[in-house]
């Protein structure tokens, strides 16, 4: 069994403001990062920031300030939104640490002596804001093929990877190890990639008259290391060292899993899995690339100028309705579309109407029939459709694993057997009419009845902590003890 869980998210770009796109890959994380320590797992959940490259250089250069400087600012904007958002990261990562450039330079240097690294003098394109080299045929009418924009044309001397010469491993690993792109269509589109393309040898270094913001070459003065390269490093520079023999020592890896977003699929499932191989180090165990966040069918991107506030989400429905929606709203793996009309779907329907409501109305039957007491639990169940609830909350949990569980990650198929729950605890008041029990004074089965709302209060309160820890908290506050604590409803309907 296993009994660590390492988990990462990519290392944010500091030259945009955080926007909602970042936001689902941390709270994603910090979902199951919750969920794993839960569960009794020693977590080790990494995020940070990916601060060096000609993108950041430039977006410094446009504000007067030094890479580093415009960095450190840019970082505290990152961090103080992970604290509003509850990200309970256990480690952050600049690329700019002393503790990630001295593993990098370790890593080229161990390289370079297996003879992975190689000179070359480099013609073609160039695409800046991508950071990509493209040949003739793969640049359309001038553009980069990725993102559109104008690519340029250069000639200079650098540094290869031998990327080519592992591609049959690559494709081996991957068809052997089924859980190590998930989710199946990102396999499958890695797989035909690969099927179809002869692998390049990947150019790690940027002339250091070009670009001279990076990490230097230790062989090279003259070069700086490819951003890329460079950033994918941190997973394993945040979490272990090498010891005098080149051998990478850590208590943490492989990594569990690495959270990314599918644009970013080819580094970490072609590029990274290669350099740990020509490291002699292990693969992490699952990648897992998520969708996109769209604005009417539209990427939401700093480029397209169409990017929400994850902040400004939070402020307006409350951090831990945003958190939901993100991780309800869409198959974890799908695109979804961003809408304020469906974040307020969403709590006005399983918010509102379903968790709030329960709690509401069962709170307010234990204040007038039990003058605030939860009554005494030792009660043997009579009632039918009781004893059919007390089942399906013993079930919860295991219903809860399947999704949350090491192949899948379906966060919005994890959160739905604690809805049907809530809505079976609903139809039961609607059904009982406990003001007839009241009246006819039926105490016992009024007791039962209750006794079957907290349980079910209880448990879903649980089962929604690692989604929304601060709801989870504000529900025990309420109705964790014997006396409850009656305060305003969680989700008042929004109109
Ligand atoms: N710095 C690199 C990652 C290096 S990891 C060693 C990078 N940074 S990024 O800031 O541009 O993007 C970070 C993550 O945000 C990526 O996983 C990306 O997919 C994700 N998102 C950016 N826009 C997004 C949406 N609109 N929707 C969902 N996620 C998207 O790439």
């Amino acid at each position: 069994m296993k009994t660590k869980f390492y988990i990462t998210t990519p290392l944010y770009y500091v030259n945009a403001a955080p926007h909602i796109g970042h936001s689902y890959t941390c709270i994603a994380a910090d979902c199951l990062a919750r969920y794993y320590r839960n569960l009794g797992l020693k977590v080790n959940f990494l995020t940070g920031t990916d601060e060096h490259g000609q993108k950041i250089q430039r977006a410094a250069e446009a504000q007067g300030l030094e890479p580093k400087v415009f960095s450190d600012k840019a970082v505290s904007v990152f961090k103080k939104l992970w604290e509003t958002l509850d990200i309970s990261y256990d480690d952050f990562i600049r690329t700019t640490e002393s503790r990630h450039e001295k593993i990098v330079q370790k890593v080229l240097e161990i390289l370079y002596k297996k003879g992975e690294l190689y000179e070359h003098i480099y013609q073609g394109w160039y695409c800046t804001p991508c950071e990509t080299f493209w040949s003739e045929s793969q640049i359309q009418a001038g553009n980069c093929p990725d993102c559109k924009r104008p690519v340029e044309k250069i000639e200079e001397k650098n540094y290869f990877f031998k990327l080519s010469k592992y591609q049959d491993w690559l494709l081996d690993h991957i068809r052997s190890h089924q859980d190590f792109i998930k989710p199946a269509s990102r396999r499958e589109e890695v797989l035909k990639f690969l099927e179809l393309n002869k692998l390049s040898d990947l150019c790690i270094s940027r002339p250091k008259e070009r670009l001279s913001w990076g990490i230097p070459l230790p062989f090279s003065p003259d070069h700086v290391t490819y951003v890329w390269f460079d950033a994918l490093i941190n997973y394993i520079s945040a979490a272990g060292t090498f010891d005098k023999d080149d051998k990478y020592q850590s208590e943490w890896w492989p990594a569990d899993l690495h959270l990314i977003g599918k644009d970013i699929l080819r580094q970490h499932a072609v590029y990274w899995p290669i350099m740990l191989k020509a490291l002699d180090i292990e693969p992490p165990k699952t990648i897992f690339a998520h969708g996109w966040w769209m604005i009417n069918a539209d990427k939401m991107s700093k480029s397209r100028g169409n990017v929400v506030s994850p902040i400004e989400m939070a402020e307006k429905f409350g951090v831990d309705v945003y958190r939901y929606f993100l991780l309800r709203d869409v198959p974890f793996g799908s695109d979804g579309n961003f809408s304020e009309e469906a974040i307020v779907k969403r709590f006005n329907g399983d918010l509102a109407n379903d968790l709030g409501n329960l709690l509401y109305r069962t709170l307010t039957m234990i204040e007038k029939y039990f003058q605030g007491e939860i009554p005494d639990a030792s009660i043997n169940l009579k009632n039918k459709r009781a004893v059919e609830i007390e089942a399906k909350i013993k079930a919860l949990d295991s219903g809860i694993k399947v999704n949350m569980g090491e192949n899948d990650y379906n966060f919005s198929l994890a959160l739905e057997p604690a809805w049907e729950l809530i809505n079976l605890a609903n139809k039961y008041v609607e059904d009982t009419k406990p003001w007839n029990l009241a009246k006819e004074n039926k105490t016992d089965e009024l007791k039962e009845f209750i006794l079957v709302l907290v349980n079910v209060i209880r448990k879903t309160s649980d089962a929604i902590y690692p989604f929304m820890p601060q709801t989870a908290e504000s529900i025990k506050q309420q109705i964790g003890k014997n006396k409850i604590s009656k305060g305003k409803p969680l989700f008042p309907r929004i109109e």
